[in-house]
């Protein structure tokens, strides 16, 4: 059916549609309708996508998100996270997906202190480092809240053997911006592939893994909010992240504990052998920079600014769509 068909249905919008529902549905059914068209969608083949998307729902609840696992294996989330965040004139830390399994209100940790509430095996890591403004200056109070699963690849709300909040903690930055804490090193893990994502991994012939990782949050009043992962360059689905969340100045070097500069530690340890008593094997140093809210807001003012030209175009596209349109004159096209 030819393009008249659409843009019947996208002129088919009333006065009270705000500008910007009216762009972007409008884009949504055109994009839809142009996909329907190009692979000569059945009708059942129809009725499994809208099964599929059933199922989705079906599958979440507060602790499964199947909506973002879908928009993960799409490359979706990744594409979003990165238009949103751009701001490619600022020296700053590259953010990352949030992904399912963020908490809020972790436990608030001592610099230093371990996330590690019930042993689950693994290799204990050392990460420590700064929080600072895009030219060095320390940010002293931010919240670092960080995250990571166990190494039987479960976050503890999807795992009944570990405690709540196991492997999340939240901790704040010292005068200097310093921030310190013990976790395990990360390990690589598949996403939950029992479900519509999973289906879609093997239509598509690719495994489920996501690389070795610690997810972060870090807030300071005045300055974006960071959302980021760090990956160890050691593991291999590093270069082949089944969410494409990775980006290069995220991958980290975990050094084995004998070969730090103590002198790195900054305070929150004063020898080696208080991390050696603690079963710490490897050390990551990492500095995290935060954009001040303000330059996220005036390159967020530059995009509101091409939305509102592109809403302009579409009204003025479809304003030549009378009401009354013969809708069967359309379909016979
Ligand atoms: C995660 O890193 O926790 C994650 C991200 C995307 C999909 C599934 C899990
Ligand atoms: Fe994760």
């Amino acid at each position: 059916m030819s393009q008249e068909f659409t843009d019947f249905v996208i002129s088919s919008m009333g006065p009270k549609t705000t500008p910007r529902a009216r762009c972007v549905i409008g884009s949504l059914i055109q994009h839809i309708h142009d996909f329907t068209r190009e692979n000569y969608i059945t009708v059942d083949e129809w009725l499994y996508g809208v099964d599929f998307i059933n199922k989705i729902g079906h599958m979440s609840d507060e602790r499964r998100n199947e909506g973002i696992l879908v928009s993960d294996v799409l490359g979706l989330e990744t594409l979003v996270d990165i238009q949103t965040h751009k701001l490619d004139h600022v020296k700053k830390t590259s953010s990352a997906i949030i992904g399912p399994f963020y908490r809020p209100n972790s436990p608030l940790y001592r610099n230093g202190e371990s996330i590690i509430q019930k042993e689950v095996g693994g290799v204990k890591a050392f990460v420590h480092g700064r929080i600072t403004d895009p030219e060095g200056k320390p940010l002293p109070g931010a919240k670092v809240e960080v995250w990571h699963c166990a190494p039987n690849g479960l976050y503890e709300q999807q795992d009944d053997e570990q405690p709540d909040y196991n492997l999340r903690g939240t901790f704040i930055a010292d005068e200097q911006g310093y921030y310190s804490y013990t976790c395990l090193r990360p390990t690589s893990y598949p996403i939950p592939y029992d479900g519509p994502a999973g289906d879609l991994l093997q239509f598509m012939d690719r495994h489920p893994n996501r690389p070795s990782h610690i997810h972060w949050r870090v807030s300071y009043p005045e300055y974006h909010d960071l959302i980021t992962q760090i990956y160890d360059s050691e593991c291999p689905y590093t270069k082949d992240d089944s969410v494409f969340a990775v980006k290069e100045d995220c991958i980290v070097n975990f050094t084995p504990i004998d070969n730090i500069n103590l002198s790195t530690v900054n305070g929150h340890v004063k020898s080696l052998d208080e991390l050696k008593a603690k079963d710490i094997e490897v050390e990551l140093y990492y500095d995290i920079s935060l954009p001040l809210e303000s330059e996220m807001q005036k390159d967020r003012k530059k995009v509101e600014a091409k939305q509102v030209e592109l809403e302009r175009a579409y009204f003025e596209k479809y304003a030549k769509f009378a009401k009354n349109v013969d809708l069967s004159s359309i379909i016979e096209k």
